[in-house]
């Protein structure tokens, strides 16, 4: 039984800037606090869980204008590329959040004009030092003793602008009784006291609107000024849920049961935020947890040295559990990392090659020679110390997560791990065989492939891809997340099974993988083709008659094309996960035609469908400017 009762759980990642593509820092909190929501599900949890993009601000008006784009175009334009990243990574966001939508306009509107009707809003003047060219305020530390922009380098000048502000210094006696009451409000523990020590030290009223720009949320009743881009950000937390229109949804899901974010933003989330929850008379969150930072070969990432570390190009050289395992598992939560490819390599080679696809190989290789591939539970299964060691490993795992200790709780799980192989090697099956004692192996390999149950479900929140792969091997078709906990937890839970040995699920890695653009720089330099070879080519029209998806298949379709021949034709592509197959019925399409056949999931596919497909981008399918007939040739 579990020994859990359902709850609901509600966490959140920040909204991400659209004024830059996704990079590694990004992608660590969405795998953190996805891992989180996987597990809270594992232990039959009812969790929401919620990512997005943050789109106002001067930051991104200056970003689009260099770029020749309204800031919505460049909004949609780079939005797209985190909902693809997340896609790939496997994220399990319910919703995706973005701060030009609508009810997230309403949702600021309304908290804005409510916060002033209460006096917690109220007009003020706001006088900074600010840099005209960069249209920007600095504090004094930022401009240093000769007063100078810390981005340009020219001279700032005292600058006095009417502005609104949030009456935060009300508020510091609540909050500091607040944290006195929840000591774990902020973690780790070391976030805790920088933030009760920053709020000791007195907190001054928060301008909350500007004048010098307007890429932002009109102020309801006074369209001079736009909402601060953090007051507006922080709100998506309940604007997403239903805030504004006071949903069903809104009441079921607040409060946040945890806000992961980076140490850098920490402040407007255990300060401000807080605060701003204070005046609006809501619940505060329950946890708000901030991991540290990553620097790549021990320096900060800049676009400037060259060193960003893109996840699409890490899951495109390595399988993507491996990244979301290194992410997690080399940096304690909180602290400082860096990234190196050299040591996720290790990584890859000693605990997920070496350990865990091992032990995987092994049982499996056993229990199909020794068995024929089928294990049972024995009328009497009490070989008890896998079963403890799961137990324990549990336990640990569950107070690791309690505090968000990832990188222990995959050590508990990691040692688990080791624990089964050494298993292996006392119990020699090999010789239980050899010396006919049957009773005693089945057991034995009975107790073997519980382990790996076990472990494919404690390994799901964090490698949810392998989980699928290893319970697929154990005989077991669903995915890990369709599973419940009691079959995981439960050590015994089999009654029988038949395994079935799939590939390896880790590869070694022997040297760091080529890049992408490397290879294909490379590979441009030889592949000059002649305009001979490119008529080789037969790149024809084809009409869409028919679109099917290829069932089991969660990238293929199957279309039906006419290319102006007798009979139409049957070609299988990859489009699955991007075009609806009545999308695609009806359109004048590209293939090449004279393609040799090749089967996809059993289908004969006659011909390719050619698509722009830019890197974690949404393909562009190629069609014609104006109709033509099917099978008219393309040169
Ligand atoms: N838009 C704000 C957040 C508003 S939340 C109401 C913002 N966006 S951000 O895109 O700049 O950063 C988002 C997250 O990425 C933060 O949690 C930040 O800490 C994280 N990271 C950005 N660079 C990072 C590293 N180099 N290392 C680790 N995480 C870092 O801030």
């Amino acid at each position: 039984m579990s020994d859990f009762k359902k709850e609901k759980y509600y966490i959140t990642t920040p909204i991400y800037y659209v004024n830059d593509v996704p990079h590694i820092g990004h992608s660590y909190t969405t795998i953190a606090a996805d891992t989180m929501a996987r597990y809270m599900k594992f232990l039959g949890n009812d969790v929401y869980f919620l990512t997005g993009t943050d789109e106002h601000g001067q930051k991104i008006q200056k970003t689009a204008k260099a770029q020749g784009l309204t800031p919505k175009e460049l909004a949609d334009k780079v939005v797209v590329n985190f909902q693809n990243l997340w896609k790939k990574l496997d994220i399990t966001n319910d919703f995706f959040v973005r701060t030009t939508d609508d009810y997230h306009i309403k949702c600021i509107q309304k908290a804005f004009k409510e916060l002033y009707d209460k006096g917690d809003i109220y007009k003020g003047e706001y006088e900074g030092w600010y840099c005209i060219p960069c249209e920007s305020y600095y504090s004094e530390i930022e401009i240093g003793k000769d007063k100078l922009c810390p981005s340009c380098g020219r001279k700032v000048d005292m600058v006095k602008e009417e502005s609104y502000f949030f009456r935060l210094s009300a508020y510091e006696d609540k909050l500091l009784k607040f944290y006195e009451e929840n000591p774990d409000f902020v973690l780790p523990k070391t976030r805790y006291n920088e933030i009760v020590s920053f709020v000791k030290s007195g907190l001054k009223d928060l301008s909350i609107t500007r004048t010098s720009f307007d890429w932002g949320v009109p102020v309801p009743f006074d369209n001079k000024h736009v909402i601060y881009v953090w007051f507006d950000a922080l709100l998506n937390y309940i604007s997403a849920i239903g805030y504004a229109e006071k949903t069903e949804q809104f009441f079921k899901t607040w409060p946040a049961d945890v806000h992961f974010v980076g140490k850098d933003i920490l402040r407007f989330h255990a300060v401000y935020w807080p605060a701003f929850l204070m005046a609006l008379d809501l619940p505060l969150p329950k946890h708000v947890v901030a991991h540290g930072w990553w620097t790549v070969d021990g320096k900060k990432m800049s676009k400037s040295l060259g060193n960003v570390v893109d996840p699409n190009d890490m899951i495109e050289r390595y399988p993507k559990d491996a990244y979301r395992y290194f992410l997690l598992r080399n940096v304690p939560f909180g602290l400082d990392g860096d990234f190196s490819e050299k040591e996720l390599i290790e990584r890859i080679n000693s605990e997920l090659v070496n350990d865990l696809g091992n032990l995987l190989n092994r049982s499996i290789t056993m229990v199909e020679k020794y068995t024929g591939g089928v294990v049972e539970r024995p009328s009497d299964a009490n070989d008890g110390s896998l079963k403890d060691k799961a137990q324990e490993t549990l336990n640990n795992v569950k107070e690791d997560l309690n505090i968000f200790r990832f990188d222990e709780a995959l050590s508990h799980i990691f040692e688990f791990i080791r624990f089964s192989n050494k298993y292996i090697t006392q119990k020699e099956p090999w010789t239980l065989k050899k010396n006919k004692k049957d009773d005693e192996l089945k057991e034995v390999l009975y107790n073997i492939i519980s382990s790996l149950k076990f472990i494919a479900g404690i390994i799901s929140p964090f490698m949810p891809d392998s989980a699928d792969k290893i319970l697929k091997q154990l005989g077991f078709e669903k995915k890990a997340c369709e599973y419940s906990y009691e079959f995981f937890t439960d050590f015994y839970s089999i009654d029988k099974t038949t395994v079935k040995k799939g590939d390896v699920i880790f590869n070694r890695i022997d040297e760091i993988p080529k890049k992408k653009d490397e290879k294909a720089k490379k590979d441009n330099k030889q592949d000059k083709i002649t305009i001979d070879e490119f008529f080789k080519v037969d790149l024809r029209t084809a009409k869409v008659l028919e679109a099917e998806s290829v069932e089991k298949s969660k990238k293929l379709l199957k279309l039906k094309i006419d290319v102006g021949e007798k009979e139409p034709r049957t070609l299988v592509a990859g489009l699955k996960e991007h075009y609806k197959p009545e999308e695609l019925v009806g359109k004048t399409i590209i293939v090449v035609a004279n393609l040799k056949p090749a089967k996809l999931m059993g289908i004969e596919s006659n011909g390719m469908l050619l698509a722009a497909k830019e890197d974690g981008a949404f393909p562009a399918l190629l069609t014609v400017a104006q109709d033509v007939k099917p099978g008219t040739k393309i040169g």
